[in-house]
Parts: structure tokens; sequence; C-alpha cells
């Protein structure tokens, strides 16, 4: 590869006052001029008004898929190609950590997977990732389709106090926070056999959980890092509130571990080793790293683990839900075609295994969701030691040497849209999934081809040589990634069983909040539900 260079110094910024009361932005930079890359000239008003990505994605247009973007003296890099995100993610992974999200997330998640420096990930991947076996899984789809009725049995509760015939009936709900309360409610008894039960009620564990969500959204959104100067915790209400949240929390999970380890039964342990979920009364993970791990993790590693999983897969899943209905409720034609397949393949009936299987449409609904609305849009790293980023296509042909030290967004939202992958980028089509596509002009990308992963319920990153990644790749993938998208299936085919989903309000006005957490609607999805004709009495 001829390389072009970076010509940025190292130097680490002293960490002064004047420092964290600057842009949460500029904190990301590492100093200094990035030489020959195209540049993106950044104004302030840039990050006010709109949510940043979405001028990531023009200047991306304008300026190549590697560009580097300068606010005043600082620069980071943008990766909108798949070449150089499937080298920072996967061929030289480990020369690269997660910067600026590791501060952000680090006080909440501790020395959880997300932030972890790279010893403690290497050594808690390798206990953790093995738990989302495959008979786990299909355990869990209990969990989807139980915690699922629940939810559906409410908007019934909600529609049978409305005055009228069924067919007249309708119920105005935000959707986004129903799923919210049954990705919460699904998370809490897949990961640690914990029933929030927050469909139906509220507690001081469930409020603090979002506000710990709130928190690091803030975080990630609020450019002048407060927080971090001393006393501010004791002094911000939000903050001395933030950490009353993470208390309650706490000692909740401290609770769940402390009981996980009293009941331990070898009887549970040897059922666990036959990979005998069914017949186990409690199939969580929890009870999976105490009785067959337990012996090398301390209860604060624990209690991390355990908090990151709650945070990394209860809002994105929400979100992947909210988004497949604002696009379905936009589209008449696919909503019939997915209640059809919903019809054909469920009948009456709860979804299993088997069904998932044949629910071929949904779960493509569900990926397009990702693909138009990935959580999160970018992916952060920073170069511990220098390294070449190869060439790619548009703009970087070369590729480019940086130095350690170097701050890097990979726009997922970028490649996910990008004109040079996808026809009609912007459009929603489930079914762009089932066809082949190469660009002759990109070379060393292999193109999209979904016999790539055979077996593979799901596109992935594989088939699209790392144009489609919404769970990320490489090692540090994310270790939920079906879990998610067999609880999103579930939750959305029988959402569709059971109603009809119509948008209240005008799409146009569904405002993007987001930050280095999902995106999600500034003021909600307020949708009108009717009960399918087909089941009225
Ligand atoms: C990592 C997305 C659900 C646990 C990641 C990453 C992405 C992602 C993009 C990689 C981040 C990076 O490379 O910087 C999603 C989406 C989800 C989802 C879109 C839902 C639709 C879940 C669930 C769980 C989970 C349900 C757990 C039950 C994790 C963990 C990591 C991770 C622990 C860190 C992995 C590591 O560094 O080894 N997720 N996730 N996620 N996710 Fe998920």
């Amino acid at each position: 590869v001829r390389c072009q260079s970076i010509d940025g110094d190292e130097k680490k910024s002293n960490r002064s006052l004047l420092d964290n009361a600057s842009n949460l932005l500029t904190q990301l930079l590492s100093g200094g001029s990035i030489g020959s890359m195209p540049t993106a000239e950044g104004a302030v008003s840039d990050l006010f008004g709109r949510p940043l990505f979405f001028s990531l994605y023009d200047w991306f247009l304008e300026h190549g898929a590697v560009y580097k973007l300068a606010f005043g003296p600082k620069a980071f890099v943008v990766v909108s190609d798949p070449i150089v995100a499937r080298h920072i993610l996967r061929e030289n992974a480990f020369c690269y950590d997660k910067g600026v999200l590791a501060d952000i997330l680090e006080p909440i998640m501790g020395k959880g997977l997300i932030p972890a420096d790279l010893d403690t990930w290497k050594q808690r991947r390798r206990v953790i990732a093995p738990g989302f076996h495959a008979s786990y899984l299909e355990a869990m789809i209990k969990v989807f389709t139980a915690c699922s009725e629940r939810t559906m049995s409410k908007f019934n509760e909600l529609l049978e106090g409305v005055e009228g015939r069924d067919e007249q009936k309708s119920i105005e709900l935000d959707l986004e926070a129903e799923f919210s309360s049954l990705a919460l409610d699904i998370i809490g008894l897949g990961v640690f056999n914990y029933d929030f039960g927050s469909v139906t009620k509220e507690s001081p564990v469930i409020k603090a959980v979002y506000g710990t969500l709130y928190e690091a959204e803030h975080r990630s959104t609020f450019f002048i890092p407060y927080w971090e100067i001393p006393l501010a915790r004791w002094i911000v209400p939000r903050q001395r509130k933030f950490q009353n949240d993470l208390k309650i929390i706490n000692s909740c999970l401290d609770e769940l571990i402390k009981n996980a380890k009293d009941s331990r039964q070898e009887a549970d342990v040897e059922k666990l080793q036959q990979r005998d979920y069914l017949n186990l009364k409690d199939a969580s993970l929890l009870r999976f790293l105490v009785d067959m791990r337990g012996a090398d993790v301390d209860d604060q590693q624990l209690r991390d683990d355990l908090m990151t999983m709650l945070i990394a897969g209860h809002e994105t899943t929400a979100s992947v839900l909210t988004w497949a209905c604002f696009l379905l409720a936009q589209n008449t034609t696919k909503m019939e075609k997915a209640q059809a397949e919903v019809d054909s393949v469920l009948g009456n009936r709860s979804p299993t295994l088997e069904s998932l299987k044949n629910l071929q449409y949904i779960r493509l609904i569900v990926i397009e969701a990702l693909r138009l609305y990935p959580q999160p849009p970018l992916l952060i790293r920073r170069s511990l030691k220098s390294d070449v980023l190869p060439g790619g296509y548009k703009g970087n042909k070369d590729g480019y040497a940086i130095p350690a030290g170097t701050d890097l967004f990979i726009s997922v939202y970028n490649l996910h849209r990008s004109p040079y992958f996808w026809d009609s980028p912007h459009e929603f089509e489930p079914e762009r999934f089932l066809v082949q596509r190469k660009n002759e002009e990109i070379e060393g990308w292999a193109g999209f081809d979904p016999s790539r992963s055979p077996g593979a319920l799901y596109p992935n990153e594989i088939i699209s040589d790392f144009a489609f990644l919404p769970f990320g790749g490489g090692p540090r993938k994310c270790v939920g990634d079906q879990f998610a998208l067999m609880e999103s299936t579930i939750v959305l085919a029988m959402l569709l069983q059971n109603f009809d989903v119509e948008l209240k309000g005008n799409p146009g006005s569904v405002e993007l909040v987001t930050g280095a957490t999902p995106f999600h609607p500034k003021d909600g999805l307020w949708c009108r539900l009717r009960k399918r004709s087909h089941l009225h009495q």
C-alpha cells in the first residue's frame, strides 16, 4: 500500500480544567493537524440544530470515504469505507480501543466488555460469549413470547376500555416507550432472571435504569464534560441523582449475584453442562456465569458485566422495534405483506424457533430497520499504536498512515446509506437483502452475497464484506446480536399478528436525537393501534 501520512503529533492534551470545559468533540481529538487527507471543516453550528451524523454523511459525499473532520486545531478521521472498517474492526482490531466512548461509559459500566481495557476484555469475552449459545437462545424464545404477551394484553385491555364497537376502537400510544418497557423486562429476565415488570408498573429500580440511560445520552451529546470537575457529583443535582441511580441498580445487581451464588445447585450445573436449557427453571446468563464460570470472577466484575448488558441490550433493541414500526406504518403494502406472512406462519399461535425460521419477511424488516437506523450510528475508536489504513475507494485509493492516539469514527450510518453499495439507499426495501450486489470499481470489496454466510438466519457483516455492520464486526462484535434479532422478530411478529399500526402524526415531524447511544424520536413514536379485523368478536 502506498501511503500518505498524517502528520499529527502524538502529544496528549493535558487535562486542565480548561480542557474539561471544552467541547466533547474536541475532547475526542488527539491534537495536531492531519496531513493530506481530504478535510471537512466543522463549524460550531454543525454541532447544534441537527445530529452530527447528518453532516458526516454530507461530508462523506463531498470528501470521500476517509476524511478528516477538523474543528479548529483538532481533527479526527471519519471512515465510510468497508475495507478500512474491516481493517480497524477485524484485521488490526487490537491496535484500537474505544477512546472517548470508554471515558463516557466507564463510570456506568466499570470494566464491562464495552469500555474494558484489552486485558480485561480478553478475559471476560472468553467467559461471556459462550453463554449466548444456541440452546440458551432457544430457551430465550419463551421469555420473548411471554413478555410480548404481557404487552399485547396491556394493549388489549386499553382497547377494551374504549367505548364503541370493536372495529371503531383505537388507542394512541407512544410505541417507543412501550418497546422500551418490554425490552427492559426481557433483558432483566434473560440476563439475570429478574422481572422488572416494567410493562405494567414503575419502581425505583426501573426509574434508576432510565435515569442512567438518560445520563449516558446526556454525556454523549453534551459538549462540556463538567461531570469530570471534582465535586460535580455532589454539587450538580443531576449528577447527584445519577450517583444515586447507580447505587440503586448496583445494590439490586449485588443482591441478584448473591442469590445466584447462594442458590447454586449441582443438578442445575449438570443441566447447563448438557445444555438442557429447556428444563432449567432459571436459564439466565447469570446462572450460566455463576454455575459454569463462577470460580474465576469477583462480584464487582460480574456486576459490571451485568450492568453492561442491561444498558447495551435494552435501548438498542427498543430502538430497532421503534424504527421498524415507523417505517412499516408509512408503507401500507409492506405492512400488508408482513401481516400476511405472520398470519400464514403463526395463525393465532405464539412464535417458536421453527416459526422464526419461516418469518423471513419480518426478519428482513428488522434488518432493514437496522440498516436505515443503525444503533449506534457511529463506532468510536482510538489508535493505540501508529497504523496504516488500507486503500479503498472514493478518494481513498492509496490509504493513509495514522499516528497513535488518532480518534476515528466508523460511520455505520454512512456505510448503510452509501450510494456506492446500495440501490436507493434511503428507501425502506427489506427485499434488497435477497439480492446479490457487486461494485466492480471497488477493488478489495467482495460485494454483497447472501450465500456467503450459509445457515445464518439474518444478513450480517460477512455477507456484505463490512458494508453492513449493525452489530460491528471482528473480535469486539456485539455478543447479543442473535438475542436481539430473535427478540425483535418475535415482538414485531406478535404486534402485527394482533394490531394494525398507524402513525399518529406526520412522519416528517418525527425528529431524531442521538449521541454515542441509539438514536430515537425526540418526542417518542406516537401511533394509533386497532385490533385486527379478523380478531373482532
Ligand atoms: C457491542 C449493537 C443488543 C451486548 C455492540 C456493538 C454494536 C452493538 C454495534 C459493537 C460496538 C463497537 O464495536 O464499538 C447492538 C444492537 C443491538 C444490541 C444494534 C440491538 C438491536 C445487545 C444485547 C446485548 C448486547 C441484547 C446483551 C444481551 C453487547 C456487548 C457488547 C456489544 C456486551 C460489547 C462486546 C465486546 O466489546 O466484546 N453491540 N447490540 N447487545 N453489545 Fe450489542
